[in-house]
Order: C-alpha cells, then structure tokens, then sequence
C-alpha cells in the first residue's frame, strides 16, 4: 500500500502506546547499502529547536549503534498488531547474528527523505536527520536509573532525529 505524508502528529498517541508496548522498529542504512533494525522501547516525539525532533535511545553495544553513527540518519516503523512477534525478535537477536530484514522476508525500502530504510509493512513511518546526540551522564542520573538500567556499563546514546517526513497509509 502506498504512503502519503502527514503531519508528525498523525496518530501520535498510538504511535507512543506502541513504544510502549510491544515497541517500535529502529533501522538505519549504511553508504554502503547495508540496513539493520532494532526494537525501541524508549523515545520521545516533540519539538526541540523549533523542529519536530524524535530522540532515541541506543545502547553502545547495539549493532544498529553503528549504522547511526556511520550514516547520520535513521527511521522509526510503528508495527502492526501482526507485527508482535517480529518486534520481539528484533529486539532479542543481533544482525550481527542474522539479517533481520531480508533473511525474514521482510521488505524494506529507502525514506523519501533518507536513505535509512523503513518497512513496507508499517502503516507509519518516520524519517529522522542526526541534528544532535549526547551520552547519558552517569554522573547525572539519579542512583535508582543507573542502578536499574546501567549497572556502570553501555550507556545509552540520544539521538535527536528531526523528522524530515512523516508517512502514513492512506488507511492509517
Ligand atoms: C521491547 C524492547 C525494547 C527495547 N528498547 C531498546 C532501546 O530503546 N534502546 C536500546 O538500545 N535497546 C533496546 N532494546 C534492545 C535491542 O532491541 C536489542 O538489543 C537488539 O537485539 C539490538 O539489535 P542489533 O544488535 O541488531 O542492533 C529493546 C528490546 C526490546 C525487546
């Protein structure tokens, strides 16, 4: 089914009670071509530096980590329902292990505004340019976060990926 753009908005609730649950798709291109995907649980959509600007959160140690650093860009895939399974995947297997995209039969194509890939079975997709990152200060988290999710180790990288274009389904 073909996208049309919509505003950054478009559903913007749903789009936030699937990162929650069961989470979205990260995915990134290198210049060489190569794509990876990962699960994100973590992330936030507003408005920094009068942008719309997706920020994700990936741990050094991610291989996706790499295809971000390398390609400046990245693209969010909010799955469907159907989707679950897939997404747990994702966010339990390495593509250093295994091609997660085409070796699953998974379609993904090129952004319109990016070369980062998106799934063509995602009813909406978000394209992000790098604008910014920072490192998580251990320093400056409070004691109870970096206990329960660092442990002195992999500290996550923000990214904050203006969103360059939105696109939905024209059922979606
Ligand atoms: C529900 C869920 C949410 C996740 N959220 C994040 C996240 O926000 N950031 C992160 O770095 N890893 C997150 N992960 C872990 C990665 O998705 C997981 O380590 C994945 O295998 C990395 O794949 P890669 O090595 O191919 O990049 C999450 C995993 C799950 C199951």
């Amino acid at each position: 089914m073909s996208r049309i753009a919509v505003p950054y908005t478009h559903r913007l609730a749903d789009t936030l009670a699937r990162l929650a649950s069961p989470g979205l798709l990260l995915s990134a291109t290198k210049s060489s071509g190569e794509s990876n995907i990962m699960t994100i649980g973590w992330g936030s959509v507003g408005i920094v530096w009068g942008r719309p600007v997706f920020t994700v959160l990936v741990r050094p140690s991610r291989y996706t980590y790499e295809f971000i650093e390398e390609s400046g860009e990245f693209a969010v895939s909010v799955p469907t329902v159907d989707m679950q399974r897939y997404v747990m995947l994702c966010g339990t297997r390495s593509g250093r292990d295994m091609d997660k995209l085409v070796g699953l039969g998974r379609v993904a194509s090129p952004g319109k505004t990016v070369r980062a890939v998106s799934l063509d079975s995602s009813p909406l997709v978000y394209e992000c340019k790098v604008v910014h990152h920072n490192d998580v200060i251990p320093d400056h988290l409070a004691p109870e976060i970096e206990a329960k999710s660092y442990g002195g180790q992999d500290y996550h990288r923000l990214y904050f990926g203006e969103i360059t274009g939105t696109f939905a389904f024209t059922n979606y």
